[in-house]
């Protein structure tokens, strides 16, 4: 059984999540997010390739206002939120560390391998 990561229904709100996975000194700690044109889901390693900050110094908002980007918000690094390569601020080039997930029902959750290592396709 692959460890679930939240519900579809908790993207509602903002686009986006937080999780964890693990205890202890070095949990697995990253954030799933919406497709902005509605066609999957990302989950990404919360941490900047900048200054290796959390993306999420204001907990939980990960993303744009309009939703179209991943924003970190130590220095404002955007990232594309489909391939996550940072495209504007001072990692530009730079991407972010994909977690492999998988949609099953209404939840998703980590998936043990992927293929093309990343992320899930919504399954209409
Ligand atoms: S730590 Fe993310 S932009 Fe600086």
């Amino acid at each position: 059984m692959t460890q679930r990561l939240c519900q579809l229904a908790d993207l509602e709100a903002t686009g986006s999540i937080s999780f964890q996975v693990g205890e202890g000194d070095w949990p697995l700690r990253g954030f799933v997010a919406r497709l902005p044109d509605g066609s999957g889901f990302r989950a990404w390693v919360n941490r900047c390739p900048h200054a290796r900050h959390p993306l999420d110094l204001l907990p939980g908002r990960f993303l744009t206002a309009d939703g179209q980007w991943i924003q970190c918000s130590s220095h404002g690094a955007l990232f594309a939120p489909d391939t996550g390569i940072c495209v504007a601020g001072p990692c530009v080039g730079k991407g972010l560390q994909s977690v492999p997930i998988t949609v099953m029902g209404d939840e998703i959750r980590l998936a043990e391998s992927s293929p093309n290592g990343d992320n899930a396709r919504r399954s209409s």
